[in-house]
């Protein structure tokens, strides 16, 4: 069930991308953007598209990708480690950071401070990551109690990212949220055999259901959209 997803993360980042219609082309910044799933489609509308990334298959495939679409000019593959990145990157010259599906698996202080420091002043950062929440409901759909039981321990939010402890992290390093979306609030419970007219309707189900407590809350993912702030 992936295509409410996709659909649900291309209109928030669509209409980020509308704030710099006038200008030229935005520079983004995409971390842990592997293969070039964002990058690619981001390039195609104009932007200016840097990808960093761990590991050279991924970015061997997004080059390849971006020659199909006849955007190679317009993206950049950058094979390091976002952890250790020193100052590979010019400070704040970036209009756009996106970190999606990359602060489960990195450090997420250090990949924030990335962002906030490759980011001009006043500048967006796109945020995807799993709900540690969503983990517990879907081991118990699936009958694992014991795992649930696991997931669902004191120490959660310490063991995974979940929205609290990226809340606070955010503030600590000068990113202020403005909005907070559930990705996939009801795609997990439903059978994989749905036909169109059914994902179009789980679709829209999900984008009127995305920024409501408590549907927000149990969605599989969460995105997030911060900006850094001035005199950081
Ligand atoms: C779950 S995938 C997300 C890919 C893509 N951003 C998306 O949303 O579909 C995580 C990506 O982070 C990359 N990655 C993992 N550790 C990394 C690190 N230390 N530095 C840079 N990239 C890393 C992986 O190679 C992979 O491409």
């Amino acid at each position: 069930m992936t295509t409410a997803r996709r659909s649900a993360v291309d209109r928030l980042l669509s209409q980020v991308l509308d704030e710099f219609s006038d200008a030229s082309p935005p520079r983004v910044l995409d971390c842990g953007g592997g293969s070039g799933s964002r990058a690619v489609p981001l390039a195609l509308r104009g932007a200016d598209v840097t990808v960093i990334d761990i590991s050279v298959d991924a970015l061997a495939t997004l080059t390849r990708r971006s020659v199909e679409a006849g955007v190679a000019e317009r993206v950049h593959a950058v094979a390091a480690d976002l952890e250790a990145l020193g100052n590979l990157l010019g400070p704040a010259s970036f209009d756009f950071v996106l970190l999606h599906g990359v602060l489960d698996v990195v450090d997420p202080a250090v990949a924030l401070s990335v962002a906030r420091d490759a980011l001009r002043p006043g500048r967006p950062v796109s945020i995807v990551i799993a709900n540690p929440v969503a983990a517990v409901i879907a081991r118990v759909t699936a009958g694992d109690l014991d795992a649930a039981l696991a997931e669902a321990g004191d120490d959660m939010e310490n063991r995974s990212l979940g929205i609290g402890r990226l809340r606070a992290l955010c503030d600590e390093c000068g990113l202020r949220i403005e909005t907070v979306h559930g990705l996939d609030v009801f795609a997990e419970f439903v059978p994989g055999s749905l036909g169109p007219e059914a994902v179009e309707a789980l679709d829209r189900l999900d984008e009127l259901t995305a920024a409501r407590a408590p549907y927000r809350d149990i969605a599989a993912r969460i995105h997030v959209l911060a900006r850094r702030e001035h005199g950081t």
